[in-house]
């Protein structure tokens, strides 16, 4: 097998700057706050960090209404500070990759402000921008986070297009000149020493030329979110947009190891679309199956083996139970199911992305009215993001957990007292000890990095499977039940190098695996 990139083989780190440490005491996080915990990321063993947005931002979606591609957020530091922090990272071999959010700008934006003072500006092609009356609009489409996502421009006459919030006002990536800008804006971060970005939600890059109406959802029911009461058939995942993508890798490519892992929520046949003709398109689009499905062995399996089938021989897998849009896993799951997944993540095929916190087990933090800042609770209550975007936990015995010595932007977890970094690294059964030797096992071991993946059976409740490698098999058997579970294993013999409940570890193994509750297990055989 030829050498694998360092995004292949390595471990991606998510960061949400606004809650991971707070230099300055304005209760918010920023870019030296994170230069001075990457110590701690070494020490974890994690490859790369991927920062949500710090670019200067209205924050109306918390940084992801971009006003200048090309500088820093005051709240989180300067240009100065991202810098120092690219060289920090990169002195530790660490990798720092930017998020990049092209599909829409601030409305605060320069170029939307332009865009918006005339139907003749310059600018006004750089939006999508069409005809109605307040009471018809262009057509039937949604906003994600609710509503219709056409807003009436009472100025001009016309109705301008948003995704998301109409605070975030989609750019027309059909033409070349937003190409070209936002291109730019991406060579000056390469430039700077950036080793690669998350593009956030890619698959809506490029809409329908003629604006056809969106069908209605045939397996829509009312708990879901009220968008997805239409199919995005014209309004996401046109054609078109592998084009575009494919110039966006042409840049990155003119760089040498750069990576661009892109947001995706489709089927995973879609999804895998993404790698473009022949791997020309993203290096990683997200997969994002483990947060969806239910955490269930049958659906897990299946998913696992569908995704193996469906990568083309070019794509390189990838990961997630986490992110900063959805619950956290050990809410999910609950926390000894957490442990379970962790070690699921870290020894499937492809790499793996962590979302800050994740490796200490911390869990959504439940948020008063008086505490909401996330917009989207306001407007769809029960959907807002802030449970999963409070404040690192670092250490119990300071105040707001070490994150801040002001006022935090949000509460932080009251179980931070036991889920810490501090209390988590001097406690071999902590989560924090579990992730961080998950992560040196695959670090040391090929067959969990290169090795070739083959499912193993397994009773009901019980996912596993084989890596192999160099001669050297692991089985990893995970038991997502409270019941104990024994696994045949016919004439392979073993021993424990790895289990959730450290209970068996270093025992042989032979006939029958023995699974505790919750327990999952690696074994070299
Ligand atoms: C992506 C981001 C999410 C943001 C949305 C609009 O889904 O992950 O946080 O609200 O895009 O930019």
């Amino acid at each position: 097998m030829p050498k694998l990139h360092w995004w292949q083989e390595g471990v991606i780190y998510q960061i949400y700057p606004l809650s991971f440490q707070d230099s300055n005491g304005d209760g918010q996080g920023d870019l030296p706050g994170i230069t001075s915990r990457l110590d701690y990321l070494g020490w974890l063993g994690v490859d790369a960090i991927w920062l949500s947005p710090v670019y200067p931002s209205p924050m109306a979606d918390f940084g992801y209404d971009v006003s200048n591609y090309t500088d820093i957020n005051p709240v989180f530091g300067t240009l100065a500070d991202l810098d120092r922090l690219i060289a920090e990272a990169h002195r530790r071999n660490l990798r720092l990759l930017l998020d990049w959010v092209p599909n829409h700008t601030s409305n605060q934006h320069p170029w939307f402000v332009e865009s918006r003072k005339s139907r003749d500006n310059p600018k006004r092609s750089w939006y999508i921008w069409r005809d109605g009356s307040p009471d018809r609009r262009p057509n039937n489409w949604l906003s994600v986070f609710g509503g219709s996502a056409w807003e009436w421009d009472e100025q001009t006459g016309q109705y301008y297009y948003h995704a998301f919030l109409k605070e975030q006002p989609d750019l027309n990536w059909r033409n070349p000149e937003v190409q070209q800008a936002m291109l730019d804006a991406i060579t000056f971060w390469l430039e700077r020493g950036v080793d690669g970005f998350r593009i956030d939600v890619i698959w809506h890059l490029i809409k329908d030329s003629v604006f056809r109406d969106n069908p209605a959802n045939p397996h829509y029911t009312p708990d879901l979110s009220p968008y997805l009461s239409l199919l995005t058939t014209y309004s996401a995942d046109r054609p078109e947009v592998h084009d575009v993508i494919k110039r966006i890798r042409e840049v990155v490519d003119t760089y040498d190891e750069r990576v661009l892992l892109g947001e995706i929520y489709l089927p995973v046949e879609r999804a895998v679309e993404y790698y473009g003709p022949e791997g020309s398109g993203l290096h990683l689009p997200f997969n994002f199956q483990l947060i969806q499905l239910p955490w269930e062995s049958a659906a897990v399996s299946r998913a696992i083996e569908n995704y193996e089938r469906a990568l083309p021989a070019y794509g390189w897998p990838n990961w997630v139970l986490d992110n900063h849009d959805k619950p956290r896993i050990a809410s999910r799951v609950g926390p000894r199911q957490a442990r379970v997944a962790a070690t699921l993540l870290l020894t499937l095929r492809g790499t793996p992305t962590i979302y800050y916190g994740e490796e200490l087990g911390m869990s959504n933090t439940p948020i008063t009215a008086e505490q909401v800042r996330d917009t989207r609770e306001i407007r769809q209550p029960g959907r807002g993001r802030d449970p999963v975007r409070t404040p690192m936990q670092w250490s119990a015995g300071r105040r707001h957990a070490g994150f801040t010595s002001g006022t935090p932007w949000l509460p932080v977890n009251p179980n931070y007292p036991a889920l810490n970094v501090d209390s988590e690294c001097s406690e071999p059964g902590s989560m924090l000890a579990l992730y961080r030797r998950l992560i040196q096992l695959r670090r040391s071991e090929p067959a969990l990095t290169r090795g070739s993946f083959r499912g193993f059976a397994a009773p009901a409740g019980v996912i596993a499977y084989v890596r192999e490698a160099e001669g050297k098999k692991l089985l990893i058997a995970l038991n997502l039940t409270p019941r104990t579970q024994s696994v045949p294993l016919h004439d392979v013999t073993g021993r424990v190098v790895l289990s959730t409940g450290l209970n068996q570890e270093n025992q042989r193994v032979a006939t029958t695996l023995l699974l505790e509750a919750d327990e999952g297990v690696i074994v070299e055989v």
